[in-house]
């Protein structure tokens, strides 16, 4: 699965999924434009792609912010020639129910997982119809699909993210864009180890996180980076709309006493 000649926009590029999903096209021939708001972390990843011989650009950008999204597209398509796909993989988690979630935090979450999806898609289309086609990779979550307790602003968001890659998927198909979805279980990420960290007991988040995965751990994100990357490549030319869990099984188990006899 090459990506000579394709360029590919990952927003959320620098760290965890995104950064895998960077490497993994790097590798393969591909320019990657990484998009993020980490600074440090995306210019150092643009310089070890570079220095292994791959082909990367680095811009600071907030997503929900359209005008930079905008501009980072313009400065990809200008360096590299093309914009080919892209991948959302920007997001934040935080904390919540239906009553203590407050304007500032659900601003927050919306503005940054699914406006700043829908800003990321709505500055590179253009680029992609002029490439004659191309595809667009949201990185959702089983949060997408079911939820878990206090967690209402970001489960929210994926479910709209959903909606957003369907939308795509159903208003760009003749012009040859695909766009479709990943929803990943727990992944180990710096996300993840952000939201241990608010237990006294780190430790204890990861071991609950393994358990409740039927195959027994979390995913390490090239998991799931090589399910983005299939469904960015032409290999799954077939796949639109489609929604497409890398969970460990989390959401095939049903809970309860099984019937033994
Ligand atoms: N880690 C998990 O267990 C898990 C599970 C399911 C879904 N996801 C989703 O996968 C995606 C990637 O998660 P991850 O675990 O790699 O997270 P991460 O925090 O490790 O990486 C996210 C990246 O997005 C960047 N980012 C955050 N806000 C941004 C903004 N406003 N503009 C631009 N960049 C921004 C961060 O700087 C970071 O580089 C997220 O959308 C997340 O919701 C993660």
């Amino acid at each position: 699965m090459r990506f000579d000649g394709k360029t590919v926009l990952v927003t959320g590029g620098a760290l965890g999924i995104g950064r895998a999903v960077c490497e993994i096209v790097a590798e393969r021939g591909g320019a990657v434009s990484i998009v993020d708001v980490d600074q440090s972390a995306g210019e150092e990843l643009c310089s070890s792609i570079e220095q292994a011989g791959g082909k990367a650009a680095f811009t600071r950008v907030d997503v929900s912010n359209f005008e930079d999204m905008q501009a980072a597209a313009e400065r990809t398509h200008t360096k590299f020639g093309s914009i080919d796909s892209l991948v959302v993989s920007a997001g934040i988690q935080r904390y919540g129910t239906a009553v203590s979630t407050d304007d500032n935090q659900w601003n927050e979450v919306l503005n940054v997982n699914l406006k700043g999806a829908w800003n990321a898609a709505k500055a590179t289309i253009p680029f992609i119809k002029s490439a004659g086609g191309g595809t667009i990779v949201n990185v959702s979550s089983v949060q997408a699909l079911a939820s878990q307790q206090n967690v209402l602003a970001y489960t929210v968001s994926k479910h709209g993210l959903l909606g957003l890659t369907r939308s795509i998927a159903m208003d760009f198909a003749k012009e040859n864009i695909r766009a479709n979805a990943v929803c990943p279980g727990t992944v180990d990420t710096p996300m993840l180890k952000w939201a241990a960290s608010l237990d006294p007991n780190p430790q204890s988040v990861y071991d609950a996180c393994n358990a409740m995965h039927p195959l027994g751990r979390i995913a390490q994100p090239r998991e799931i980076a090589e399910v983005v990357a299939f469904l960015a490549h032409e290999s799954s030319s077939f796949v639109t709309g489609a929604i497409w869990t890398v969970d460990g099984g989390l959401l095939t188990q049903i809970g309860g006493v099984p019937q033994t006899s």
